[in-house]
């Protein structure tokens, strides 16, 4: 199946080789070190968990008690294992949450090809909610009343380069650390959302963000454009999974730091916890998820076989969700591009109608 442009499928495949290049650890091991957050035990019901309560630190440990066998573990790994702190956060509400529970299944198959609907503007890269920027500002609240409990605060920061992100990040951690001087964040593409398929996840250019955000800085060759968007094609589970191993083998290769946070979305989120090996929980809305992660490094240059489940990269399937509703036709990538049709179909259910139409005359095909 094929509806990308050949131009298309290039610009994409040199990001995912930019992304594979970083990518110097995949001989290693991730698991989660249990017995830390209640959020990592399998008989915790996440149904009723809230992270208000103290992140979900075991009831049997303080947070300095919690730091220093964090340190200790370091301090007495074996050669090739270490261990991090990733205290992940999921971005506050924002415009397209809110459209996305009012129009259900219908937001992602359709109203979120749009910008918005004349009531609410979600497209591209929304903004947050009032209720979202009192999300992020009461968690800046708990983090602090933490902090007299001898909390370790992260010593580096990361963010997805979408606003919803770096304002909660903002907004958590402000007073706390950017106001301070204390750290920058550096904002990273690879912690972005499923790539593809609605315009809330079409990210703004680099000079708007360098502009809007002062107090953070960019990772090397961080793109001008979004060049990774696709209108009609959508990241499957397997990218998502991929790319979270990626953010791993990066922040344990070249972050110093122990205790780190990164903030971003709910679906790059459920990538970096499998490849973590944590149990994939579907985080709500501002909850911040702290995960003790070790990595075993592979001395004898073994490759580890990592199940990727599927072809790794942001480009393989198109969105299952909304494929009953998707009428593709299958060609040669070299023959193919595409035209897009939005409007309700026959029985008034609304849905994306993607036409392919031939370019080239098929002599070769
Ligand atoms: C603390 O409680 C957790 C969860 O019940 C348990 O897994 C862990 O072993 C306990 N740790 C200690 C030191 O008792
Ligand atoms: C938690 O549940 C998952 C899925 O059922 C299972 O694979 C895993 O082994 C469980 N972990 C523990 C520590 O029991
Ligand atoms: C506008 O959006 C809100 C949700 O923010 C919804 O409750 C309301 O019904 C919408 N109004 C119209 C006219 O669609
Ligand atoms: C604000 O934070 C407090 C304490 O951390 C928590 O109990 C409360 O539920 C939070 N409120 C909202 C609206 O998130
Ligand atoms: C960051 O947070 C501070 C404190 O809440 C606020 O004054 C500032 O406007 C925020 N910056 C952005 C870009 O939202
Ligand atoms: C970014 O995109 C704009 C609009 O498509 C284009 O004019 C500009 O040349 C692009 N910039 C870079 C650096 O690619």
């Amino acid at each position: 199946m094929v509806s990308l442009s050949t131009a298309l499928l290039l610009t994409l495949s040199t990001t995912v080789s930019a992304f594979k290049a970083g990518a110097s650890g995949h001989a290693a091991k991730y698991s989660i070190v249990p017995g830390f957050f209640k959020q990592s035990d399998n008989n915790t019901n996440v149904k009723t968990f809230d992270y208000h309560d103290n992140l979900g630190l075991n009831d049997n440990l303080t947070w300095s008690e919690f730091k220093q066998q964090i340190e200790d573990l370091n301090a007495n790994a074996e050669l090739g294992v270490s261990y991090k702190v990733l205290y992940y956060g999921r971005h506050a509400e924002g415009w397209h949450n809110v459209a996305n529970d009012f129009y259900g299944d219908a937001f992602e198959c359709y109203y979120g090809q749009f910008d918005g609907d004349g009531n609410m503007t979600w497209g591209p890269d929304p903004n947050l909610t009032p209720k979202g920027i009192e999300q992020a500002k009461n968690n800046s609240v708990l983090i602090k009343s933490l902090i007299k409990d001898d909390f370790p605060l992260p010593q580096a920061f990361y963010s997805s380069p979408f606003t919803r992100c770096a304002d909660t990040l903002n907004y958590t951690w402000y007073d706390i650390a950017l106001a301070t001087g204390y750290a920058r964040p550096v904002i990273k593409e690879v912690l972005r959302e499923v790539i593809g398929f609605g315009t809330p996840d079409l990210r703004r250019d680099r000079a708007y963000l360098e502009e809007r955000y002062p107090d953070f800085d960019f990772e090397a060759n961080f793109q001008f454009n979004d060049t990774l968007y696709t209108p009609d094609w959508s990241e499957t589970y397997a990218g998502l999974k991929w790319r979270g191993r990626f953010f791993l083998d990066d922040i344990f290769t070249t972050e110093e730091s122990t205790f780190i946070s990164a903030t971003a979305h709910g679906g790059i989120g459920i990538g970096i916890m499998s490849a973590a090996g944590h149990r994939p929980l579907v985080m709500s809305t501002a909850s911040i998820l702290p995960m003790v992660i070790k990595r075993e490094e592979r001395l004898d240059f073994t490759p580890v076989q990592i199940d990727l489940e599927g072809t790794p990269g942001p480009f393989s399937t198109s969105v299952t969700k909304c494929a009953a509703s998707i009428s593709y036709t299958t060609l040669p990538e070299s023959l193919a591009s595409t035209v897009y049709t939005l409007g309700p179909d026959t029985t008034g259910l609304p849905v994306v109608t993607v036409t392919t139409v031939v370019t080239a005359s098929p002599t070769s095909a």
